[in-house]
């Protein structure tokens, strides 16, 4: 098993570098086509690689017979016009409340508190060290990391709520849902930014310890685990304020935002890169809180199923 997963590990960092070398543009091969939104560049594809395109069109869903029955039905939007994406559904989409405190920070009190939040300001001089001004291959490595906590908490959660026999309060799906969203994040960023093979690399080092890491946390301590995640999103509020001041004094373009974000979070067909960061900045500061006030559930000695679990919290 673990060799299985080190060969498929290592066949997508070399396909992926091969698709480098001779895709032309940085990291401009199939696989990323295949995820744009944005027009696709014609070049010289050959028609088997274009047939694997249309197979992965989310507007052909029944192009592949399904002997189980099993099809899509026609989804629209609001205006009538077809719905293009199977990664999400428009009851997914919602409007980002964008008008969330970015501002707020937790006081670190108990010794758990200064330990989590020394040990995110010096993961956060590392990362600025690495990344320096280049803030979308910042925020898109930051958001493979930032989808893993919400999954790994939610996970164990669900497991407990197998072993005990008990309802979670509803926060199984309140952490999956922030995992889900991060996910998206990632989505929309990489549809900007396109990583080199060397940052590939990076993430699936970062993530192999990361998700470990994580995992032996939150069992141990599931009080210091949210608190952590509270201010690595702090962090995070803080990395896309950067990002707005940047596209405001124009070091970064303004680009037109990615198709798949106009639809996640309903923005205007002319939204521009500067409402998605917006958006995702506000997402990020929900998060803090979702983690700030489950770390507090457990400070007062409490588990997190006897609070209100903030499903749907944007
Ligand atoms: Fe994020
Ligand atoms: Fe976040």
């Amino acid at each position: 098993m673990k060799h299985t997963l080190a060969r498929s590990a290592t066949r997508a960092l070399f396909n992926s570098a091969a698709r480098h070398q001779h895709g032309g543009g940085a990291c401009g091969s199939l696989f990323w086509r295949r995820m744009s939104t944005l027009p696709e560049v014609k070049d010289h594809q050959s028609e088997e690689k274009k047939s694997e395109v249309n197979r992965n069109d989310s507007s052909n869903n029944t192009v592949v017979p399904s002997y189980w029955g099993i099809t899509r039905p026609k989804v629209r939007r609001e205006d009538g016009t077809e719905w293009p994406w199977n990664c999400f559904s428009p009851w997914d989409s919602y409007r980002a409340d964008v008008s969330i405190d970015v501002t707020k920070h937790h006081l670190p009190k108990t010794v758990t508190d200064k330990v989590a939040f020394r040990a995110v300001k010096f993961l956060r001089v590392l990362s600025d060290l690495y990344f320096k001004e280049r803030y979308g291959c910042h925020a898109m490595m930051l958001e493979t990391i930032a989808a893993v906590p919400g999954m790994v908490g939610g996970m164990l959660l669900h497991l407990k709520s197998l072993r005990k026999f008990q309802h979670s309060g509803g926060w199984i799906k309140a952490l999956l849902e922030e995992a889900e969203n991060e996910r998206m994040h990632l989505m929309t960023m990489t549809e900007l930014v396109k990583p080199s093979w060397h940052e590939r690399l990076l993430v699936i080092t970062a993530q192999g310890v990361f998700f470990n890491f994580f995992f032996v946390f939150y069992l141990l301590s599931p009080k210091a685990a949210h608190r952590f995640v509270g201010y690595l999103e702090e962090e995070a509020v803080i990395s896309y304020t950067d990002h707005l001041n940047a596209i405001e004094r124009g070091e970064v373009e303004n680009v037109p935002a990615p198709a798949i974000a106009i639809d996640y979070w309903r923005l205007p067909k002319d939204a521009t890169l500067k409402d998605v960061v917006t958006v995702i900045r506000a997402d990020e500061a929900h998060h803090r809180d979702v983690n700030h006030f489950a770390s507090d559930i457990h400070h007062q000695g409490k588990e997190l199923k006897e609070a209100p679990a903030p499903v749907g919290y944007h």
